[in-house]
């Protein structure tokens, strides 16, 4: 055997990830005394009925209770009877309040309520979607991101945050991408543990879905997964099992079937894998109903996926009624013992337990913090700097200069259907946001430019051309949505307002619910009547900013055919004044793609670190040679790929240098090299690692990223970026799923994007 197999218990828990040093102190779920958890959990275990132990497992979305008479709703009838252990969603401090009164008032002993709701990228200081912020690779503001998030969750009476979405997503037609760190597990890995750690300042963050639901077929949300356990081992799994390592409090298991078995019921996956292999001691509940759907899915009848589900290891039961609608006569018959029962009460009731709500079950939401902190301007400026890594896809010269930043001075034709949509602005997902706080993109241009530029508006086009379809995912937040406009008037307007401009300055692209939950593409590409507006926009021989406002990676080859000028945008609440900043030039764009962009929907799914082919074309070729791996009929590889992203100056890298040609199987080497600002002006780069495996005992991808660098150098200044290659970066799982590190050659490459590299080899003996 040429592989060294290495301790499994040493290198599993170092894992994928490089070592980031753990910070627990700032963690509320360590700062526990296990010992008296545990007697106090005993002492309250040994007084529970049985039903109110179900009770604990059941988990419903809020519903509306009536403050002043919380015990007439179905929900505050529940609660009182000792019949639901967690309620998710419920907005407003008092309303929560409400709810938890009953739980410790009225209910037999007293048990308080955890209170969840999908905070996905902001409470009400709305982050761009997590795509985007993951495009900062930014690992700080990451991790801000979700402090700030999981403050104002606090503050707002919510002690459990349905987030990190940490799926792997390689296909862009999936909506969910939007929710995703993108296609790399290296990167979503670090992602993942920002995320925790953020989140777990004050609440509880639940790792979802696990596992595989970004390896839908087809793109199509819900849709079937099948995938080999080396995959899943190297490619899906590292970001889930990272925050793990992070000590996610929490995780929720996804709805797609894992070897042919519903994630929610799936043994291996969730008491193998999850509990044993990687010793995560939460709280495991289900998606959705998903208990419910094991049955869609020909599983046979809740009583019978109940029990399955429970004796995989799931402890909370989101929304089916199947635990406690069925388990107690599933104990009656023996198909589940009272310890299962009580292993799944024991870790709700000590998530509950170590976030302090036993001590004081109110300690979640204070109205007057609530007021000092919600969407405060120290929030709002860290969701400002955020949404600045935008990211800069082409800027090309016109008239000699590129055509971005742009000054400002003359005309600014801002057009397009983004242009006055409040409620679709901070983007996909959050229960609580609050559309009327935020500007719009024509309020932060009038701001932006006020006093030095005339600014003209129009929407121009339409989303789409159906109109039932436009209504609906332009529904937004509830209110305004994007009018469905008469599409040759709009034109005609649109066409007589640029040509009074001189720049053009189009955003389109994505309202915010065409990304996200069951929102699959099978169209990529901008959609026709944004196409037609472009075309007649471009006829008029003008300037061209295209702002294309995107919850997943688009198809924009015409775009990138015919405009100077491309930006991808990631919405969030402050999104108006954050493009303004980066637009006009006070802020070099600084965003580097987390996935990469196809040049036609066909190539989906589309990714970077794909395995070879046998017959492998030249990323970029455009002649069609028959029976080598390649499309009759468009250019080869990504049209952006992965990591790339444009600013306002220029660097230059040298070659990979390696401390040593030669590593041990337990030695390391550094790797450096130097980059250098050669153009005008301060600007953010991003440094990347890339390896590639040659002789390894599976197929390994082309390109792995390893690591990377966030630096910030001045005009004309140079740095030495170093990295070290410890195992760890070049280990994987092989076709037995030992973790292990083989001797053989290994490219190792560095550069600004993983299609512009250079490339050194080293030799592991
Ligand atoms: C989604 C989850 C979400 C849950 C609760 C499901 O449909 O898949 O991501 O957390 O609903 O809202």
């Amino acid at each position: 055997m040429r592989h060294l197999l290495i301790s499994l218990s040493l290198l599993f828990y170092a894992g994928t990830i490089s070592a980031q040093t753990k910070n627990t102190s700032e963690d509320i779920l360590q700062k526990t005394d296990p010992v008296a958890m545990n007697a106090f959990i005993d002492n309250l275990m040994s007084r529970m009925t049985l039903e109110e132990k179900l009770g604990q497992l059941n988990q419903h979305p809020g519903g509306q209770i009536v403050t002043g008479a919380p015990l007439e709703s179905p929900t505050g009838k529940l609660i009182a009877e000792g019949k639901l252990g967690s309620v998710f969603n419920v907005k407003g401090v008092d309303e929560i309040h409400a709810m938890q009164k009953v739980a410790v008032e009225k209910s037999r002993l007293g048990i308080p309520l955890l209170v969840a709701m999908d905070v996905i990228h902001g409470f009400e200081t709305m982050f761009p979607v997590p795509l985007g912020v993951a495009c900062t690779w930014d690992m700080d503001a990451i991790y801000e991101s979700a402090r700030i998030a999981a403050e104002e969750s606090a503050a707002n009476g919510v002690a459990w945050t349905f987030s990190p979405m940490v799926d792997i997503a390689l296909d862009s037609r999936w909506g969910r991408q939007a929710e995703s760190a993108g296609e790399d597990p290296y990167l979503g890995s670090k992602v993942a543990e920002a995320m925790v750690r953020g989140y777990q300042t004050r609440i509880m963050a639940c790792v979802k879905h696990f596992a595989l639901y970004g390896g839908a077929e087809a793109g199509l949300d819900y849709q079937t997964v099948d995938m080999s356990r080396q995959r899943m081992y190297n490619q899906y799994f590292p970001p889930y099992k990272a925050a793990v390592d992070a000590g996610v409090g929490s995780v929720m298991s996804s709805f797609n079937i894992v070897d042919g078995i519903p994630a929610t019921a799936n043994r291996w996956l969730l008491d193998d894998v999850l509990r044993r292999q990687w010793g995560f001691k939460g709280l495991l509940v289900t998606d959705y109903a998903s208990i419910a759907e094991m049955s869609i899915h020909g599983l046979g009848q809740l009583k019978e996926n109940s029990i399955r589900a429970l004796l995989a290891g799931t402890d909370m039961d989101m929304c089916a009624n199947g635990f406690i609608g069925t388990l107690e006569q599933s104990l009656k018959e023996g198909k589940v013992t009272q310890a299962d029962i009580d292993r799944a009460c024991r870790n709700v009731l000590e998530a509950k337990y170590k976030l302090g709500l036993f001590d004081d079950p109110y300690r979640f939401g204070d109205k007057k913090k609530a007021k000092a902190i919600t969407y405060c301007k120290a929030h709002k400026d860290a969701a400002r700097r955020t949404a600045e890594s935008f990211v800069l896809l082409k800027n090309d010269a016109v008239n000699g200069k590129a055509l971005l930043p742009l000054k400002k001075q003359g005309t600014i034709a801002l057009i397009g259907p983004l242009v006055d949509t409040r409620t679709d602005i901070a983007g996909t997902w959050s229960t609580v946001q609050a559309p009327e706080k935020y500007k719009t993109l024509r309020e932060g241009f009038q701001d932006a430019l006020k006093g030095k530029a005339t600014l003209l508006c129009t929407q121009g086009c339409n989303l789409l051309d159906n109109q039932k379809t436009q209504e609906m995912v332009a529904r937004g937040h509830g209110n305004e949505p994007i009018p469905f406009v008469d599409a040759d008037a709009a034109l005609a307007e649109a066409v007589a307002v640029a040509k009074q401009a001189d720049v053009i300055v189009c955003a389109m692209g994505e309202c915010a619910w065409m990304s996200g939950e069951g929102t699959s593409r099978s169209i990529l590409e901008l959609y026709p009547p944004q196409r037609r507006l472009l075309e007649a926009l471009t006829a008029l021989g003008k300037p061209i900013v295209l702002l294309n406002f995107a919850g997943r990676a688009t198809a924009l080859q015409w775009e990138d055919e015919h405009l100077p000028a491309i930006m991808n945008v990631w919405f969030g609440s402050e999104c108006a004044d954050a493009l303004c900043d980066v637009l006009f030039g006070d802020v070099s764009p600084s965003g580097r793609l987390t996935v990469s962009m196809p040049r036609v929907t066909g190539q989906e799914p589309l990714y970077y670190n794909h395995l070879p082919s046998g017959r492998p074309v030249a990323d970029g070729s455009k002649d069609y040679s028959v029976f080598t791996g390649n499309y009759i009929d468009v250019t080869q590889g990504a049209l952006y790929p992965f990591g790339y992203g444009l600013t306002y100056s220029q660097f230059t890298y040298s070659a990979p240098r390696l401390s040593a040609t030669k590593m041990t199987t337990n030695g390391s080497v550094d790797v450096s090299v130097t980059v250098t600002n050669t153009g005008q002006r301060e600007a953010t780069e991003v440094v990347q690692l890339y390896i590639h495996d040659r002789e390894a005992s599976i197929s390994r991808p082309v390109k792995e990223l390893k690591d990377f660098s966030r630096i910030t150098l001045k005009p004309g200044e140079s740095k030495d970026v170093v990295f070290k290659i410890t195992p760890d970066k070049l280990s994987f799982y092989n076709y037995d799923l030992q973790y292990v590190l083989e001797p053989g050659e290994f490219d190792i490459m560095t550069g600004p994007d993983s299609r512009n590299v250079q490339s050194t080899t080293l030799k592991v003996e």
